[in-house]
Order: C-alpha cells, then structure tokens, then sequence
C-alpha cells in the first residue's frame, strides 16, 4: 500500500518537578558519592516529583504546552496515548485522566507500557493513524514518576532514576517527511532484568509484599547494560536502513539517557560526534519515557532543529524491549 501522507511532529513541551536531588544529597542517605555516580553514569542531578504531583499533573501541562505549540486546541485531538510504568492508578488510564482534564472530547485515549521504550512505541502507533489518514492530530505523551517505584536504600538503583514528562503532537505532513520509520523489538526472556514484581494480578501489593520491597523496581545493571549498548547501536542502523537513509545523513541522535557510558560506546560505534547526540542525562537522570521526549522538546524549543534535519531516536528499556524512530523535522 502506498501511503499519500506522512506523519509529522507539530508540537512539543516538557513538564520537570521543580525539586532537584544531587548527588551530594544521596550521599546522605546511602553508601554513595557524588565520584562514583558521576563517573559511572554522567548523572549529577535529578528532578523528584512532590507528593501530590502524579504522572497525570506533569503529562498535563506538558500536553498543555505541546497543543499551543501546535495550535491546535484539543478538542481536534482525535487520540491521547501515553507511555509510562507509573501511571496514577491502575486504572482508569492516565490518558483518560489527561483527557478529562485537557477537555480532549472527540479523542480516543489509552496508555502503552513498553518500559523506557514507551515513548517511541507511542510514536510508532500514533504515527500510523495519522499517516493512514484514521486521524488527523495524536498527541503521544510520555511520563515517568520512577521515584514513587524506587527503593531508596538501594543505592544500585536510587541514584539512577529522575521523574519528568513530555508530550508531542503528531499531524499530517508529506509522506516524504515527519516520522520515516519505525523499528520496534522485544525479548522477554530478558524480562527478569529490569521489573518489579508486586502490584500486578501474579503478585497483589499485600503487607507480605510490602514487607519484602517487592513494590521497588529490581534492576541487574550489568545485563542491562551489555544489552544496551548492543541495541542503541543495531536499532539506530535498522531505523536508518528502514528510511533509506545513512549514518552520515544524521543530523542529532536523540537516545535513551540511562547512563553516558552506554551513549558513548553507541555514538563510538555509530561514529557520530559528541555534538550530534542530545544528552540530558547529568541534569535528569534516567526518566523511562519521558528521557527521549524530554531532549527532543527542549532541543526543538531551544530552535536546535532546521527544516530537513534528521534525528534518530533510540531507546532500550524493561522488557526487554528496543525501538527506533527516524524523523525528518519539517
Ligand atoms: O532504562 C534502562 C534501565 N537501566 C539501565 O540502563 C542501567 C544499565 N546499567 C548501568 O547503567 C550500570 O550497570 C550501573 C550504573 C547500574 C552500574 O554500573 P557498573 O559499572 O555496571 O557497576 P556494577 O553494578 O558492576 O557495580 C560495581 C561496584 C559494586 O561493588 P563491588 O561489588 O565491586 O564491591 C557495586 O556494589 O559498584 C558498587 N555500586 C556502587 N557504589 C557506590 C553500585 N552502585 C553504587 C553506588 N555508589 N550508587
């Protein structure tokens, strides 16, 4: 089938809790420092929701901000996707929630879990409504509030993790430009690496459960970590074969920020220069979905993007999932 139109980013914003927890605070509470973080991760500071601030306040003014952007209001949405592994409850979705809130009345809404993977399999959905001409503005939001799912006193966790959102409107745009491919994966046998084990139907959040932790997200770094730097690579070089376009064709690689050693050896065996990959990693640690969306939002508000630049984004997370999205702004 030939598709007559394209999928295209319209709008963007981003959402951070005001609240910054360095490093020098975690020594204070676990057997860390501020050396170690820094030279293991790159992360020098992170943002930590208050405790009244959910994943739907975040997502909601980072969708608020991603409509005005647009100019669009949001009663021409016809679909709210949003990413996360912390939405505020169960259920209802935190889409229904934000759908509510934004007055979206003729807009489908559902969340996507996909761990940190999320936001770009948001990406890959929205992007066939649009292109498929099914509708015609999808806003993808992706959120993360981890410090609500992170054992503080596990220090091979906690010092990793931020909260943040953002949010980005897709319209219709040439075939020839906007989003020009997708490559998702998956490999659950990976699954054990990075979860956590209660509050789903296998494991209900019971004082037992609660007594043990099991409520905390549970991660074997290392694992993580090997695979990643396999897949930021195979996954942009797939994405760009998909688009038919090559390495020395990218303008900015926008990955995953779970640590500056796993973007290094990526953009080394990409052969990019340190310039064309967006890192927001030292200021936010690692947010799930809301790590790519969040650069790509404040690089495009920053006016980083010209017409024709082409960005691949690349992201890894629980599942084990994989995915990549090459995007030509307009
Ligand atoms: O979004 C996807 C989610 N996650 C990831 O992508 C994470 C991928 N993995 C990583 O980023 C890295 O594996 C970590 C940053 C988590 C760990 O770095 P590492 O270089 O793989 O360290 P390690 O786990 O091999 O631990 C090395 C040492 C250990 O001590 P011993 O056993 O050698 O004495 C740890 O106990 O560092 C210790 N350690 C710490 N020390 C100070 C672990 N965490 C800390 C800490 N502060 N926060």
């Amino acid at each position: 089938m030939v598709l007559k139109r394209g999928a295209a980013i319209i709008g963007w914003g981003s959402a951070l809790p005001a609240k910054v927890l360095t490093n020098h605070d975690l020594e204070q509470r676990v057997d860390t420092s501020d050396e170690w973080i820094r030279t293991r991760t790159g992360i020098l500071e992170r943002r930590i929701a208050a405790p009244t601030e959910a994943a739907s306040d975040l997502a909601l003014q980072a969708a608020r901000t991603a409509l005005k952007k647009a100019a669009i209001c949001a009663q021409q949405l016809d679909l709210i996707i949003v990413a996360t592994v912390t939405p505020d409850m169960i259920f209802p979705a935190t889409a229904c929630l934000i759908q509510n809130r934004l007055g979206a009345s003729l807009a489908g809404a559902f969340d996507l879990e996909a761990g940190c993977t999320g936001f770009l399999y948001g990406l890959s959905v929205g992007r066939e409504f649009v292109r498929s001409g099914t509708y015609n503005h999808v806003l993808i939001v992706g959120v993360d509030i981890l410090s609500r799912i992170t054992d503080w006193q596990d220090r091979n966790t906690c010092v990793l993790f931020g909260d943040g959102a953002a949010a980005v409107v897709l319209g219709p745009s040439q075939a020839e430009e906007g989003i020009l491919s997708t490559y998702l994966g998956s490999d659950g046998s990976g699954g054990e690496f990075l979860y956590v084990a209660a509050g789903g139907s296998r494991l209900p959040l019971d004082n037992e459960a609660l007594k043990h932790g099991l409520q905390y997200t549970r991660m074997k770094g290392p694992e993580v970590f090997k695979f990643a730097v396999r897949i930021m690579a195979d996954a942009t070089l797939e994405a760009l074969n998909r688009a038919g376009l090559g390495l020395e064709e990218v303008s900015y690689l926008i990955p995953h920020q779970a640590n500056q050693r796993i973007i290094d050896a990526a953009r080394k065996r990409l052969k990019l220069s340190p310039e064309r990959v967006l890192v927001n990693l030292d200021r936010y640690g690692n947010m799930s979905s809301a790590s790519i969306p969040v650069a790509l939002a404040e690089a495009a508000e920053a006016g980083q993007f010209q017409p024709g630049d082409v960005l691949v984004l690349v992201g890894f997370g629980a599942g084990l999932t994989w995915g990549a999205n090459v995007v030509k702004w307009i």
